[in-house]
């Protein structure tokens, strides 16, 4: 079974989401996409997608409001993730392939969390690069070195680690093809998940971006519940286990 028709055909919302929430790492993306969205600084009333935004379940744990101000549209390959999504957060939704997006350009920001890992993570970069978005921002998982805790997945996701592999990405590639497209990082932040994994959060600006001015990436600002530490693309690495 490929990714793709696991995430199409296979994997229920109930076992991802449980299993999400059980980690922590559901909690965990909700900030961490909170921080990059005050950072991006999208202006009031501008369009936002999150792309592979699956069912929603980041809503549960964002802070009240954070998407008010915005024409919010939720894509995902997955319709019956985006139904469970509607159910949550009144907005546009559209099934769409991030691989080859079809959704009209002009983002003001598009956020993607946790999907590179399952896609044609280059074609993707190229297609949300075509959409002309003026800021990007991106979380990856980072995994400890050596193997993380043990731990049963509910029912459907037990296919990870066995017959189903994401591949977990290095930073400094992300940094690197997405400057081919036009897209120079701009801030950059991490938020660690209890069972060791690391969620790094990566914001990018279109166009010559702050990169180019001769300013080095910056943290975003540690929130006292946020120790996020500066990190330069070479500290991230890919893991080995999901
Ligand atoms: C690990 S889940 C992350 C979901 C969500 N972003 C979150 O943080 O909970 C990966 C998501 O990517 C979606 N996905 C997989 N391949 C995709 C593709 N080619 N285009 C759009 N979405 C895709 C899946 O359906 C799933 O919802």
């Amino acid at each position: 079974m490929t990714l793709r028709e696991a995430w199409t055909e296979f994997i229920v919302a109930d076992d991802y989401e449980q299993h999400m929430a059980a980690i922590g790492q559901a909690q965990a993306n909700a900030l961490l996409v909170a921080e990059l969205v005050a950072a991006a600084q999208p202006q009031t009333g501008s369009r936002v997608l999150i792309a592979g935004a699956g069912t929603g379940q980041m809503f549960e744990y964002c802070p009240a409001g954070l998407w008010d101000a915005f024409d919010l549209t939720c894509s995902d390959l997955n319709p019956t993730f985006l139904r469970k999504l509607r159910s949550r957060h009144a907005c546009t939704t559209a099934v769409d392939d991030i691989e080859d997006s079809r959704l009209d350009p002009g983002f003001s920001l598009i956020v993607v969390v946790l999907v590179l890992e399952h896609v044609d993570w280059r074609k993707a970069l190229a297609s949300l690069a075509r959409l002309r978005p003026e800021r990007v921002a991106i979380v990856i998982q980072r995994n400890p070195e050596g193997r993380l805790p043990q731990r049963e997945r509910p029912g459907t996701m037990r296919m990870f680690g066995t017959e189903l592999n994401p591949k977990f990405l290095d930073a400094g590639e992300v940094v690197a093809e997405f400057a081919r497209c036009g897209f120079a990082l701009r801030s950059q932040a991490e938020r660690p998940v209890p069972d060791g994994k690391t969620m790094a959060g990566l914001l990018f600006a279109r166009g010559a971006g702050d990169l180019r001015r001769g300013n080095p990436p910056s943290a975003l600002t540690a929130s006292p519940r946020s120790p996020e530490r500066t990190l330069s693309p070479s500290a991230f690495k890919p893991g080995t286990h999901s």
